[in-house]
C-alpha cells in the first residue's frame, strides 16, 4: 500500500509531501514498515513521519536503477532527452519555488534569507547547468597510433549510490543527481535522516516531469543502515557522498571491500580566512567562515568592526525575513556546538562574545538557538582551531607575517576551502597558491557556483563536484581501436 502524502501548514501555504520511500516512481512503504520522525528544530517538534528504508529496500531500489539503466529505451535516449527533462524539472521548481523554500526551512532551520537566496536558486541552477552538459559529453578522436583509427567514447558508469548530508538538502540533492543523470546513469540517493523532505518533494516533481520510471530513486534512512548498504551494494557501480570524514572513510573502506565501486567524497573542513593589514574591513567582515587569522596591524579594528556585526545578527524564527540565523539543524549538532564552546572555554581561549544559548529567541526554552560567538587568542592547537564545528562559532588568531600566515593556514588535515583579504594582486597570487586547499576565495567568503569544480585537498574528500570536473565522476572512459588493415598486429612502434 502506498503510504499517504501529509499536508503541512508551512509559512501560511498548505503543503503536501509524500511520506514513502521513492522506487521505480512509486511512493512505498519501507519492507519493515519502519518510520522515524523528522523535526522542526525551531521548536524540537516532530511534524510528519516518513518510511524508514533499510537494507532490503536499498536493494529494490538497486535492481530498480538497474533494470532502467540496461533497458534499451534507457541506452537509446537521445541525451538531448534527457536534458530536457532536467530543464522540465528545474521548470517545475521554479512553479514551487515557495513550497521548496518552506519545506527547506522548515527542515533545517535554514533562513528564509539562506533558502531563498541560495539554496533554491543554487539547486535551479545546476539542473539547468547539467541540462546543458547532456548532449555535448564527448569523446575524442586519434589517427596518430599507426595502422589504427581510435576514439574514446564517455559512456555512463551505471547505478550511482549517492548520499548527502543535513546542511544543504536540496542543494546536494541537485548537486548529485543532475550530472549523474546527465551522463545517463541511474541514481538510488539517500537523503540525511535529519532533513529529507526537500528530497521527497522533489521526487513528486520528478515523476511530473516525466522521468523514466526507476532512474531516480530515494531512501530516507540513517546512515548505519541504509547509507552502509548503499556504500556495500554489489549492484552499486559508483557512489558519491557528502559528509563528515569519519563517514567518508567509512563508505571508502565498505567500497573496497564489496565491488571496489568509484567514489567520491566531499567532506568536512576547517577553512581560514586570512585578513591582511590593507584589507577592506566592511568587506572582511562580511562573511567570514569559522578560523580567522588577522594581521596584528589591524587586529583591534577587526575585533571592534566584527563584534559590531555580529551583534547585530538577528537571531530568532527562521521564517521572518528580516531574520539573519535561525535554529542550528538538530539536536545531535545543538549539543556538538554547544561542547565545542565549552571546551574553547576550557582550553583558555578568550569568549569574547556570545557563547550561550539564545534564550530569547528560544522563546520558552523551545528550539536550537544559540547565539553568534567569537573566540579570540585562539592557539592553534585548541579544538575550536582544529575540528569543524558546523555552527555560529568562531575561532580568531592574530598573525605577524605572511610566511606565518600561510603555515598557520595549512597546519590542518583538511583542505575544503580558503579565502583571503588584501587589496595587493601580488599577494594575492603569491598566497592563494600556497594555500592547501580546493577553493580559494580572495576579498569575498563562501562563495560556491554550480559550473567551477568544489571539492577538497587532503581530508577534506576525494573528487570535484559542480562544473564539467563532475562529468569525469559519472563517466566511464572506453578506448576502441579500429585496425585498419595496415598495421602488424604485434608490433608496437
Ligand atoms: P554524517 O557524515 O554522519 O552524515 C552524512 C550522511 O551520511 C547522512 O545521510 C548519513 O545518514 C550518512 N551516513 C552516516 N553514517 C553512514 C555510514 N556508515 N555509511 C553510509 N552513510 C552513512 O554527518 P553527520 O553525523 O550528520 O554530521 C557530523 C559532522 O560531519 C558535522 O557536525 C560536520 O562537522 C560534518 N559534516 C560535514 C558536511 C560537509 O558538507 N562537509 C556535511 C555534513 C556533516
Ligand atoms: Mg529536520
Amino acid at each position: 500500500m502506498a503510504p499517504a502524502s501529509k499536508t503541512l501548514k508551512i509559512d501560511g501555504k498548505d503543503i503536501s509531501i509524500p511520506t514513502g520511500l521513492f522506487i521505480n516512481n512509486e511512493f512505498v512503504e519501507a519492507k519493515e514498515k519502519a518510520v522515524f520522525g523528522i523535526e522542526n528544530p525551531a521548536t524540537g517538534e516532530i511534524v510528519i513521519e516518513v518510511q524508514e528504508g533499510r537494507a532490503d529496500d536499498v536493494d529494490i531500489a538497486v535492481k530498480a536503477a538497474r533494470k532502467t539503466f540496461k533497458s534499451k529505451e534507457f541506452k537509446e535516449m537521445n541525451p538531448a532527452g534527457r536534458a530536457a527533462l532536467l530543464h522540465k524539472l528545474a521548470d517545475l521548481m521554479e512553479q514551487h519555488k515557495d513550497e521548496l523554500c518552506a519545506i527547506e526551512m522548515l527542515d533545517t532551520g535554514k533562513t528564509h534569507k539562506q533558502a531563498s537566496n541560495l539554496d533554491v536558486p543554487g539547486s535551479i541552477g545546476t539542473l539547468k547547468y547539467y541540462a546543458g552538459w547532456a548532449d555535448k559529453i564527448l569523446g575524442q578522436a586519434s589517427f596518430n597510433v599507426p595502422g589504427t583509427f581510435s576514439y574514446t567514447r564517455r559512456e555512463a558508469v551505471g547505478v550511482c549510490g549517492q548520499i548527502i548530508p543535513w546542511n544543504f538538502p536540496l542543494l546536494m540533492f541537485t548537486w548529485k543527481i543532475a550530472p549523474a543523470f546527465a551522463c545517463g546513469n541511474t541514481v538510488v540517493i539517500k537523503a540525511a535522516e535529519a532533513t529529507p523532505l526537500s528530497a521527497l518533494y522533489m521526487c513528486q516533481l520528478i515523476k511530473d516531469a516525466g522521468f523514466p520510471a526507476g532512474a531516480i530513486n530515494l531512501i530516507n534512512g540513517y546512515g548505519k543502515n541504509a547509507g552502509a548498504a548503499i556504500a556495500s551494494h554489489m549492484g552499486i557501480d559508483k557512489v558519491a557522498f557528502t559528509g563528515s570524514t569519519v563517514t567518508g572513510r567509512a563508505i571508502l573502506k565498505a567500497a573496497a571491500s564489496s565491488n571496489l565501486k568509484k567514489v567520491t567524497l566531499e567532506l568536512g573542513g576547517k577553512s581560514p580566512n586570512i585578513v591582511f593589514p590593507d584589507a577592506d574591513l566592511k568587506k572582511a567582515t562580511c562573511h567570514t567562515g569559522t578560523r580567522i587569522y588577522v594581521h596584528e596591524d589591524i587586529y583591534d579594528d577587526f575585533i571592534k568592526t566584527y563584534t559590531e556585526r555580529l551583534q547585530k545578527v538577528k537571531v530568532g524564527d527562521n521564517f521572518d525575513k528580516e531574520v539573519d540565523q535561525g535554529p542550528q539543524n538538530s539536536k545531535m549538532q545543538y549539543d556538538k556546538i554547544l561542547s565545542y564552546i565549552k571546551s574553547g572555554q576550557d582550553e583558555g581561549a578568550t569568549l569574547h562574545l556570545g557563547g550561550k544559548i539564545d534564550e530569547i529567541a528560544q522563546k520558552g526554552g523551545k528550539g536550537y538557538f544559540i547565539q553568534p560567538t567569537i573566540f579570540t587568542d585562539v592557539k592553534p592547537d585548541m579544538k575550536i582551531m582544529r575540528e569543524e564545528i558546523f555552527g555560529p562559532v568562531v575561532a580568531i588568531s592574530k598573525f605577524k607575517s605572511e610566511e606565518e600566515v600561510i603555515d598557520f593556514a595549512n597546519d590542518t588535515s583538511y583542505g575544503l576551502a580558503a579565502g583571503i583579504h588584501t587589496k595587493d594582486y601580488e599577494r594575492a597570487i603569491r598566497v592563494t597558491s600556497a594555500l592547501e586547499a580546493g577553493t580559494v576565495w580572495v576579498n569575498m567568503y563562501n562563495f560556491v557556483h554550480w559550473s567551477m569544480p568544489f571539492g577538497g585537498y587532503k581530508e577534506s574528500g576525494i573528487g570535484r563536484e559542480c562544473g564539467d570536473s563532475a562529468l569525469e565522476n559519472y563517466t566511464e572512459i572506453k578506448t576502441v581501436y579500429f585496425n585498419m588493415g595496415l598495421r602488424a598486429p604485434d608490433a608496437l612502434d
